[in-house]
Parts: C-alpha cells; sequence; structure tokens
C-alpha cells in the first residue's frame, strides 16, 4: 500500500518510516499527472545513434568541489590545459569573496566545434550559497546554459538546484533541457544520517524546464551524450550508500507506475543506483572525456558503458568523482587501478568523491597522468 492517507503536518517530514508510509493522497497525484501532461514538459531524450558528436575543444570547470587548492601554477600539458583560479579575487574586500570547497559536485563543461559553442551544467553541489558563490567569482554565466545533466538523486549533486533556480528565474534559456537517468531519480533516498534525496520536480517544472528522461544514451545540446544506464559488467560492486523507497511523499518521490513493480516493495530498499548516468563528450583526435560525478555504479563501469554507447575506446581523460571509498581497501583500488591500466587514459583527474587512498595509490602507480582536481579548476581539452 503506498497511497495511504498522509497527515497534514506541515512540520511533518516527507522521509517516511518503513512501514508508516503515507502520500500526499491520489489526489495529489492525480494533479501532479495532469500538471505534467499539461505542461508537456517531460519528454525521452533524443537516443545516441550512429556518429557519436564530435567537438573540437571542451573546457571543463569546476564550479563546486570538496577542496580549494592555492599557490599551484596552470599547466600544460599534451592535449590539456590545466588552469587554476585564485581564490583570492578581492584582497581588498576580506572575506566575504572567496572560491569556498564544500561536500559536493557541480560542473560546467563548455565545448566547442567550429564557430559553435555549447554550455552544460552537470550537478548543483551541495548548497545553493557555495554554488552561487563560486559561479560569480567564476563568472559562469547561467544564461549560456543550453542544458543542465543531474547525474544522480543525492544531495551531494542537486542539492543547490532549488536556491539555483530561484537565483536564475527568468534568466536561463526557455524550455532549457534537464537530463536525468529515469523516474528512479526522483524516489526519497536515506542514508543512516537520514533523509539523503528528494528531487524536486515541481521545481524543475515551474523553473520552465524540459524534464528529458534518459534512461539510454542520449545527446544533449548536440554535442556531448549521456551514458544511460551504467552496466555492471566489471568486477566492481556498487556500495549501497543509500535506500530508496517508491511512491509519492508530501509531493516528493517517484510515480511508482513509472517504476518496476520489483522496485514497489512498500518500505526502503537498497539503492541501485539504476538513474546514475555519466556525461561524455568526444574530442576530435583525441577520444572520450568521461564526466563520472560520482560513480555509485562502479568508475569502471561507467567508463565501459561511456565507450560501449559510443563504439570509441580511446579514452582522453576521465574526470569527477570514482567513489573508491571505505570500506572498498587496497585490494579493490589495487583492481581499479589495473582495470585503468588496461583502458589508458590520458588523464584520470580526481574529483569529490574520488577517495584519498585511491588517489594516493593511483598516483605512485600511474604518475603525472593522475590529477587533483579543486574548486575552480578549469581542465581545457583539444586544440
Ligand atoms: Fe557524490
Amino acid at each position: 500500500m503506498l497511497f495511504g492517507p498522509c497527515a497534514q503536518d506541515a512540520a511533518a517530514s516527507f522521509l517516511p518510516a518503513a512501514g508508516s508510509l503515507c502520500a500526499g493522497g491520489a489526489g495529489f497525484v492525480t494533479a501532479m499527472m495532469a500538471t505534467l501532461a499539461a505542461n508537456g514538459r517531460t519528454a525521452p531524450a533524443k537516443t545516441l545513434r550512429g556518429e557519436v558528436p564530435a567537438v573540437d575543444r571542451l573546457a571543463v570547470r569546476m564550479v563546486t568541489d570538496n577542496i580549494v587548492i592555492q599557490f599551484l601554477p596552470n599547466e600544460t600539458r599534451d592535449g590539456l590545459t590545466i588552469e587554476r583560479k585564485s581564490g583570492n579575487t578581492h584582497p581588498d574586500k576580506p572575506p566575504r569573496t572567496i572560491l569556498n570547497g564544500e561536500w559536493g559536485l557541480a560542473m560546467q563543461a563548455q565545448s566547442f566545434r567550429g564557430t559553435q559553442e555549447r554550455n552544460v551544467m552537470v550537478d548543483f553541489g551541495y548548497t545553493p550559497e557555495v554554488l552561487l558563490n563560486n559561479m560569480e567569482i567564476l563568472k559562469v554565466d547561467p544564461s549560456h546554459y543550453d542544458a543542465i545533466v543531474l547525474s544522480h538523486g543525492h544531495y551531494d549533486h542537486f542539492g543547490g538546484m532549488v536556491g539555483f533556480l530561484k537565483a536564475t528565474k527568468g534568466k536561463l534559456k526557455s524550455k532549457l533541457p534537464f537530463y536525468a537517468g529515469g523516474e528512479d531519480c526522483f524516489c526519497l533516498r536515506r542514508n543512516p544520517g537520514g533523509n539523503f534525496g528528494a528531487l524536486d520536480r515541481q521545481a524543475i517544472l515551474e523553473a520552465g524546464l524540459t524534464l528529458m528522461m534518459a534512461s539510454e544514451p542520449a545527446i544533449v545540446a548536440d554535442h556531448a551524450f549521456t551514458t544511460g544506464r551504467i552496466g555492471q559488467t566489471s568486477f566492481e560492486k556498487p556500495l549501497r550508500a543509500t535506500d530508496e523507497i517508491v511512491g509519492i511523499f508530501d509531493g516528493f518521490g517517484c510515480f511508482p507506475e513509472k517504476m518496476p513493480a520489483e522496485k514497489n516493495t512498500g518500505g526502503y530498499i537498497p539503492d541501485d543506483f539504476e538513474h546514475e548516468l555519466a556525461t561524455v563528450y568526444r574530442v576530435k583526435d583525441r577520444g572520450l572525456v568521461v564526466l563520472t560525478s560520482c560513480s555509485h555504479r562502479g568508475v569502471i563501469n561507467t567508463v565501459r558503458q561511456a565507450i560501449a554507447a559510443s563504439g570509441i575506446d580511446k579514452v582522453l581523460a576521465v574526470i569527477g568523482g570514482f567513489h573508491v571509498v571505505p570500506p572498498l581497501g587496497d585490494d579493490y583500488i589495487r583492481s581499479t587501478i589495473e582495470e585503468f591500466r588496461q583502458i589508458d587514459p590520458d588523464y584520470l583527474i580526481t574529483a569529490h568523491c574520488t577517495g584519498d587512498r585511491f588517489y594516493d595509490l593511483a598516483r605512485a602507480a600511474l604518475g603525472d597522468k593522475v590529477i587533483h582536481s579543486a574548486v575552480g579548476m578549469r581542465f581545457v581539452f583539444g586544440g
């Protein structure tokens, strides 16, 4: 029973305890469905078929990331320029205008093909305060965005979303596509600490965005593609970092009729992250750049999914959170590194949830191709 009566306590959490499920009521669901139908702003994404789009140049900016690194210079490598933004942008006005690190991830992907430019926002970080602060300092203009991709339904990736949408009201392009990996992205999630995900569908639609469901590999802004569902093809075993529940609760959640029946158990179940996706670019003559975000389905699985979806096995770079963290130990880390040796990317750029132990061992094994990300860094691939 998923749609029982729900106490209308304004202070009530929308996270029900297992066994005491309630909902906004069938009336609410009907209203929501009517809203979706009326707006017509939920659509299947354009599936990647045939030729994979290529770009001449790609710049990935870390708008929100876990740490700030100061004092390192810019670098030029083969096929890669690394720009590091000084955090102290207004030394005469301390301490308000400085880049902030937080546990979360948001990236801006700016790509060029000939005279054509595209900008894609990938994730929103944990808080709107940090996201908006860093965007202002980094001069990231949201009116230039051609698409938004949400990698998965965890707060450290979409926590900044509602505040971002409020702050950019009237500034975003009309009907801006918002890509999500499927209905599962909207399910409520919890970890041992409590609520850890409740994506606000109404906020997305009320902001005038077009919600694009991309469970299959899909073209994004003519220049990129999403992986679609990430297969479990390597030794990796996804960490079940959260539990999820099917249903609508106080206006949040995933519609049962759009979810696999076996997940509709009436209680919380281990999260399989079937909705998670990565965003991928093909840089002309250099290979794939895979933006992993959080790799809950496994970072190797994610890269292999990008290869399978595109038919291109040359990987220029993997950038984002790799999520090789405790309780995963050194044996697991070394297996991951060995898999990376086989894939042989030119660069591994570790951000957000990668794990310091993985960075240390990967750096020792693979040397300079392993690069630590930080807030404000900009990685420019291609000519
Ligand atoms: Fe994350």
